[in-house]
């Protein structure tokens, strides 16, 4: 069962379904190559099954390392950057408490999370260093080349610091390693330093790795049923297995984000109404931007979080360069309802709303943007998520996932490559020094 849906009231008047529907023949054909493996880089379409040839045998490694974690640790330090951390961080801000870290232990019964390693931030990482103070820690160091600088400076100094707490005995049980199977430093060191290891395999690029041991094992340590999250993906493998658009929601919005590009709208705002999406906003710029920025095209993704950037970013939705066009993320359920009290003076007055939940008021503020914008000639359309489940999320990394794959293929880049994040690498290493 699909629990998400796409509603494109406020694109049919910039966009005919017709217009739309005409596209199945591009669309058919690539994914007749995706599904035979015959695209640019088809040997990084691994992703694709990756939910239905998850092996139970994985699951379970996967799980029965998390208990390990949650016994033995009062902290967990995932490292990693890009693909390597912002599917993991996106699934657990998008299921768990919006406080998970604040929470009381007893609470929570799982430790708390940060992550390291995404950036070079002196200030960050001792404030890291402060956190973990008189608490017991296990890190997972994530990264599926083994030699991205940023993880490896992190660990660098995170081990060091495990190493005098523990020993080097005691630290090396509490150090876990996600790469790849043979290659890269990390899997020496690990190999070496005799590392509990999950492997990133092959045919799976970073940012399409939050179904793997990448994502899985600090989702599962969070307390996320990671069986559930994988069904959920499946089911929606499963759905979007027809190439018909008509029958395919991760086409369906591929075309409809491909067809308003050739029409000038070269950016795409991911609007959000819950900020339990932020995260999955970050995961899907970096999921968009890297598959689609590439020879001069791609539309440029962009993310807020609303009402909060209603009133920042809100009035250049509304008013500024016509080059744009949004899609909404709303939760249809939350977790927890709250009602507006009736106020006997009515000082503020808001008794107007009384009595109405937060999720209702919420959901007025969506109606009157997506007109508003509408209006203002943005098109738009509403992803909408039935809960906040792990099976939902499942849907919402493979829904994403597909679309993309689709979208850079339609706008005929390689969805699966990042050539120009060498750029800035090989600057770096040489103001660096490095030999
Ligand atoms: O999508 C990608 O491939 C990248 O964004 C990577 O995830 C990111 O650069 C981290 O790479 P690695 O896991 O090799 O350290």
């Amino acid at each position: 069962m699909p629990n998400i849906n796409l509603t494109i009231d406020n694109i049919i008047p910039f966009l005919p379904k017709g217009e739309i529907f005409n596209l199945q023949p591009q669309v058919s054909k690539i994914h007749e190559q995706m599904a035979k493996g015959e695209g640019a880089e088809s040997d990084f379409i691994g992703w694709l099954h990756l939910p239905s040839n998850t092996s139970k045998n994985l699951i379970k490694k996967i799980n029965d390392t998390a208990r390990y974690v949650k016994e033995n640790a009062d902290v967990f330090i995932c490292i990693g950057i890009g693909g390597s951390y912002l599917g993991a961080k996106a699934a657990i801000e998008f299921v768990n408490h919006t406080f998970y870290n604040q929470l009381l232990q007893t609470k929570r019964k799982t430790p708390e999370i940060y992550f390291a390693g995404q950036n070079i931030s002196s200030d960050y990482l001792s404030d890291l260093l402060d956190i973990i103070e008189n608490k017991d820690i296990c890190i997972n160091v994530i990264s599926k080349s083994g030699t991205t600088t940023e993880p490896a400076i992190a660990f660098r100094i995170l081990k060091d610091a495990l190493e005098k707490r523990y020993g080097k005995d005691e630290a090396r049980k509490r150090i876990i390693a996600t790469t790849d199977k043979e290659k890269g430093a990390l899997k020496k060191l690990a190999v070496q330093e005799g590392y509990e290891t999950f492997v990133v395999p092959d045919d799976v690029g970073g940012r399409y790795s939050a179904l793997t041991p990448v994502g899985l094992l600090p989702i599962a340590v969070a307390g996320i049923d990671i069986a559930e999250l994988l069904e959920g993906a499946r089911d929606f493998e499963e759905i979007t297995n027809n190439p018909d658009i008509k029958l395919n929601l991760s086409y369906f919005y591929a075309a409809i984000r491909y067809l308003l590009y050739k029409k000038g709208k070269s950016i795409e705002v991911l609007s959000s109404f819950h900020p339990s999406l932020h995260y999955i906003g970050e995961w899907w710029k970096q999921l968009a931007g890297e598959s689609e920025g590439k020879n001069g095209k791609g539309i440029f993704p962009a993310s807020v979080d609303f009402t909060t950037d209603l009133h920042s970013m809100g009035q250049w939705i509304q008013d500024g360069q016509r080059i744009i066009f949004e899609t909404f993320m709303m939760i249809e359920k939350s977790n927890r309802e709250i009602l507006i009290p009736f106020a006997k003076n009515d000082g503020d007055g808001l008794n107007y709303i009384a009595g109405k939940s937060l999720d209702y008021v919420n959901d007025k503020a969506y109606q009157g943007t997506a007109l508003a914008h509408k209006d203002g000639n943005v098109p738009n359309m509403l992803i909408t998520i039935k809960d906040r489940t792990p099976y939902s999320l499942g849907q919402i990394f493979y829904f994403f996932e597909r679309a993309i794959a689709m979208s850079g293929y339609l706008l005929d880049v390689n969805p699966f490559n990042q050539p120009g994040v060498e750029f800035y690498k090989k600057n770096m290493f040489t103001l660096l020094g490095k030999k």
